[in-house]
Parts: C-alpha cells; structure tokens; sequence
C-alpha cells in the first residue's frame, strides 16, 4: 500500500503543518479519501468544546475492519498480517497472513453472533497476548461490538466494576496466560470477578495453558467448540456491520485524578483516520516493514500501534507474548533478529531495565534490520535514550519520542523518524492538526518559547476522546472544564527556544508507574479498605527503573505487632482491589498527616519528603499540627 499522505522532508511536514491549521476540514477530507467508506461523510466537523459535543466524518459510513482487512486482500492477501511469537522459545512461532487472519475474523464474528451478541453490545475482553485476542477484538469491530479489553494485571475487583461500568453482557478470555516464567489463571479471576456480575450472559474461554477451570453450564463456552459449530455451518461469511463515523469503536479504561477508573470512548472512523495518519508519518513505515511493538494490547498503544494503525496501513505487526528480559536478558534481541524486525516500539522502563543488564546479553545479536526506534509512556531520561541510541540503534536509527494519550487515540508529540530533528528527552514537534498551547494555573496561555506550563490542545483532532462511558460529565470535568476552551492533558511540559515540547510528567495525582497510569486515589481507596487502616496517603517518588515508584502514607488505628507483616497485608489488599500493579513500593507508618486548617493533605510537602527533599519544603506554619511533618521526615523509609 502507498500512503499518498506520507511526509517525506521537514519542508513537508511545514507545509502539512500549516495547511492543517489554516483549513483542517480540507486537510483530513484530504487524508480520510484514502480509506474504504461504504459512504462518504456529509461534513468533516462539527464541534464544542464546552460541552464536549465532537464529530467528524458526519453521517460517513464505514467498518474499521474492512479497512484492517478486506481492502488488502485483492493485492496483499498473502502478505503477513500478524506474526507472533510465544512466550516459551521451544514454540513455534506463527504467521497469519491478512486472508488468514480475514478468514478467523469472520469465524469468530460468526462465533460472536451464535451467542447472541448484536451491534452496540459491550463486550469485555480479558486474555493473554494470544492471535486470538487481536482476533476477538477485530471480530468485535466487524458486528459493531464494542470491546473493553481489560490488561491481564487487574484483579476480580477491577474487571467487576468494569464490567458493571459497561454493563457488559459478554466476555471473552482465556482459561490461562503465559507471562516468562509465570501462568496466569485469567479464567479463575474472571470467576471471582463474575460473582457480583449475575447480568453476565456469556463467557468465551480460549484454551492456551490447559489451567483447570469450572466452566459453568449455560454461561460458558470453549471457543474451540464454537469456531466447530461455525465450521459445521459451513463458515458462513459475516458481511460487516455498516457504521456510522460517530459509532463508538472500544472503550479503555484508563486512572484519573479522582475515584475510580473512567471508560474513555473511541469512535470508529476518527480514531481509524487519526491513527493511521500518525503510524505511517511518526516511524516512516513503509510497505513489507515488520513493526514490533512490545506494549500489551490491554493498554492503547497495543490497540493502536498493535493493531489497529497497522493493519489499516496493510503492515505487519509483531506480537510477543511473553517478557523482554525472559527466559533471559538477550530473549528482546533474539526475536528481533528472528523476524528481521525494522521498527521497534518500546517504554523507557524497559529500556531501562534491559540496560541493567549491561552488554552481555547484546553479544551476538545483529539488530541490523532495525531502521527506527521508538519510546512511549513516560519521559525518557538521557542516559536511557542514549543507550538505545547507540547500542541498539547503533546511531543510524532515529530515535521517535512518542508522547499521546489513553484519550488522544494516537501520538500527539512526536518527531517523523528522520524527516524532523529529534532531540534527547524530548518529544520535540507536534503532528499535524495538533495545536499544543501551555497555560499558567490561572488558565492564562503562555505565549512564546523557553517557557513551561500546562499542556493543553487547541482544537480537535479526529481521535479525540468523544465521552467517559455512562458519565458524560465526567468527560467534561476532566478535560474540558479546567480551561476555556482547551482539552486539557493534565501533563506539565517546556517549551524550548526553537519551539520543541519536552513533556516534564503529570501536574495532577496521577502516577506514572513502569509506564502504566494509576491514581493516586485509587490506590488511597484502596489501602483504606484495610481493616487496621484509618487514614492514607499516596504520592510518586522517583524510581530508577520504574520512573515513578509508589509510596504511601498510612496511619493505622493501633501500632502493629509487626510492621512488616502490615506492610504485607497493605500489599495484599492493593492486589486484591486493584491489582499487583498498584502494590506500594514503600509503606511508611505515621501518625498523622500533614494538613491545611480546611483539613486538606499537604501532598507537595509529602511527595517532596518521598523524593528526599527535605530542602525545599517549605513553610509548614500554615499547618494544623507542623510537628507531624518532623515526624514524618524522621521516619522516611
Ligand atoms: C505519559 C500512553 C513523556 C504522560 C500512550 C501521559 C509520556 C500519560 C510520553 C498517558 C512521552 C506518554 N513522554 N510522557 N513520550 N508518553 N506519557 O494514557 O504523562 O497510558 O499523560 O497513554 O503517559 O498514559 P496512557
């Protein structure tokens, strides 16, 4: 496939640039030509963000998966689509070509259908990193389902208030997962999840690590016998649902700065259309690239630059299922190397935590096929970027920063991979069609460069989100309420003297943890849950490996017996309602808390003693109990 929208020089992209701002309707008309619609759009964008009420592609008519798949059988039927890679080296490796993967799409959506699933339907997906899971997602898509794939780390307690969010009837899962060394029961925690969800009408197991699992009558069904039935049927073929632009594509959980998690909407056609335009133009992909994205698909950019983007793009998209570093250090280098990998899409923590391991594991590999280097989720740190840079890029990849959002769909922040400059740590240029601004905390746009604030965007982009699922308002607090007229992101950011972005973290409490978003409140509700818990308080502090680490602030009704084997059950407890992901990295047991008169938490000065810097934090007259922050500072862990 050629990509008449491909930018190929830094002249280029100014012109692109510009164009995108002087008339964005023309500009992504332009771009969404070169898709399959059934019918065209009547207008390209209607928007408020006051409200927040945004459409593109009006009344345009299409089904993402006949863009994934069936516009590239005529000419690229047998070119590789997915190839995976199983956790265990001992495994086969598999390919499934686009008529391949067509053909199981169309299987499963039949599948789908027999159980009763119809368009609008929400349907919760809850597997390992499996062909079959880009599967069910894509077959979801086909019926116009609406999948919430939910990451394999989150407890029964996360995925039954997802479920119950949602209200979703369906659910698809595997009876296990390999992860290294481990085997994930998903089924068994399906099971706990299901006793608060009686609404749920049907479960699908694919069966991967022959986990004994109670299958329940009239609720559970093995996918194995089901894709039996569709073939007895003699594999009808599934004509894709005709959707509207408008219609929603998946939901994503993802943590905000409040309660709990929210279900960030995506449409079908502006996120297809956004998505694409950004795979093709931030790593250069060009036809017959194998791009190897190492994030899981539970999160949005295994969605995105997995699955989605790529397959629109006709590429092939690798997929692992296991863990970087396993069953050893070298495991990254090996499988990119065994499948001639050209784009490689990882996070700093990876990144750095390979670079942990020195250079050892790298003798021997090759990594010659590697042509663009990619990081995602999290600041990267100079040291990180210029290891990648030479020991895997070997200083003639260019290194793309990618920053983007649950909420934006696709990369937002980002240099083209050799067409504009890249600078270490930062993400440097925004694609065309975004227009970044930084405010002051009074909402004041700060104009200018050398300058840093709060970075929001200006005007929509196809792939914006269009709604919290169940909660619209919610939408509009979080992200179009804080500022006039501005979608804010909740990240600080600078502005260098040339006009390059360098994102700086979160200015709101949400933590970064290994890439992955969690609220400090969340965590907070949690650990509160504890029966030996009064009160608590959580904040990031810098992490060699993980970026953000999580500290926590408890206050116990009476001192324990043993203070480490609290700080387990507090571990075990966060597991339990969130998930291992959300454990604290430290617990420290205090007394009380520093707080404003109003009876508000301190935080900055209780992230400044986790970060150890006693130095600079400052008045603390103004407190209800000054003496308590002493005593926390004594006590640090
Ligand atoms: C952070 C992941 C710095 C940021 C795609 C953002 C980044 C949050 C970068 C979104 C980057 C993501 N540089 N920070 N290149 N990319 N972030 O929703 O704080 O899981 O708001 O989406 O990750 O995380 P999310």
């Amino acid at each position: 496939m050629s990509f008449p929208f491909q930018i190929k020089s830094l002249q280029e992209y100014n012109t692109a640039y510009a164009k995108s701002v002087e008339n964005p309707e023309q500009f992504w008309a332009d771009i969404a030509d070169t898709f399959m619609w059934r019918k065209k759009w009547d207008k390209v964008l209607e928007w408020d963000f006051k409200k927040p009420d945004i459409k593109w592609f009006i009344n345009g008519k299409l089904n993402i998966t006949e863009n994934c798949l069936d516009r590239h059988l005529a000419r690229s039927g047998d070119d590789p689509a997915i190839i995976w890679e199983p956790n265990s080296k001992d495994e086969p490796h598999k390919v499934l070509t686009y008529n391949d993967l067509h053909f199981r799409v169309n299987q499963f959506a039949n599948v789908l259908r027999n159980n009763g699933v119809k368009k609008g339907d929400r349907i919760c997906i809850y597997m390992g990193m499996v062909p079959e899971l880009p599967i069910a997602m894509l077959a979801c898509a086909r019926i116009g389902a609406i999948h919430s794939v939910i990451f394999g780390g989150f407890s029964a307690q996360s995925i039954a208030d997802r479920l119950q969010d949602a209200n979703a009837e369906f659910i698809i899962t595997c009876d296990g997962a390999y992860r290294g060394g481990k085997d994930i029961a998903l089924k068994n925690i399906i099971d706990d999840a299901l006793i608060a969800c009686a609404f749920v009408k049907r479960v699908i197991v694919f069966n991967r690590t022959h986990t004994p699992v109670s299958m329940i009558k009239g609720r559970d069904v093995w996918w194995d016998e089901e894709i039996q039935i569709v073939e007895e049927q003699g594999n009808p073929v599934m004509p894709a649902e005709e959707m509207d632009a408008e219609d929603p594509l998946f939901i994503l959980y993802t943590s905000g700065s409040t309660g709990k998690p929210k279900g960030v909407v995506h449409s079908s056609a502006g996120y297809m259309v956004y998505s694409t335009y950004s795979f093709v133009n931030v790593f250069q992909y060009q036809p017959g690239d194998v791009h190897f994205c190492t994030a899981d698909i539970g999160w949005i950019t295994g969605h995105t630059y997995i699955i989605y983007s790529v397959l629109c793009a006709g590429g092939t998209s690798l997929m692992y299922e296991g863990l970087p570093a396993w069953p050893d250090a070298g495991r990254l280098w090996d499988i990119v190397d065994k499948h001639k990998v050209n784009i490689l899409y990882t996070a700093p923590t990876a990144i750095r935590s390979l670079m942990a391991y020195g250079l050892e594991p790298l003798k021997g590999k090759s990594l010659d096929t590697l042509r663009v280097l990619g990081t995602v989720g999290e600041p990267i740190n100079e040291e990180a970027w210029h290891w990648y840079d030479e020991h895997i890029g070997k200083k003639r990849c260019p290194i793309v920063d990618t920053w983007w959002q649950t909420e934006t769909g696709g990369i937002m922040i980002s240099n083209l991979a050799g067409v504009t400059p890249s600078k270490p740590s930062y993400a440097t240029l925004p694609l065309p069609g975004i227009q970044p601004v930084l405010v002051d905390e009074q909402g004041k746009v700060i104009e200018g460069n050398d300058v840093s604030g709060n970075l929001c965007i200006r005007f929509p982009w196809p792939s914006v989100i269009r709604t919290t699922y169940g909660d619209h308002e919610r939408c509009r607090l979080n992200y179009f309420a804080t500022y006039h007229d501005l979608y804010f992101t909740g990240d600080g950011c600078y502005r260098d003297s040339q006009g390059q972005y360098r994102i700086t973290g979160r200015v709101d409490d949400v933590l970064n943890v290994s890439g992955h978003r969690i609220g400090t409140a969340e965590v907070e509700n949690a650990i509160n849950r504890h029966t030996g818990v009064l009160e608590s308080a959580v904040v990031g502090y810098p992490h060699d490996l993980k970026g953000q680490g999580i500290y926590a602030y408890v206050i116990l009704g009476h001192s324990p017996e043993d203070a480490n084997y609290m700080r387990a059950d507090i571990n075990q407890t966060v597991t339990r309602i969130i998930g291992a992901i959300a454990r604290p990295d430290k617990i420290q047991f205090v007394s009380g808390l520093p707080k404003t008169r109003s009876g508000k938490i301190m935080r900055r000065i209780l992230r400044k003693i986790a970060e150890n810097e006693m130095g600079s934090i400052g008045d603390t007259t103004t407190l209800l109990d000054p003496a308590v922050v002493e005593e926390i500072k004594a006590g640090r862990v």
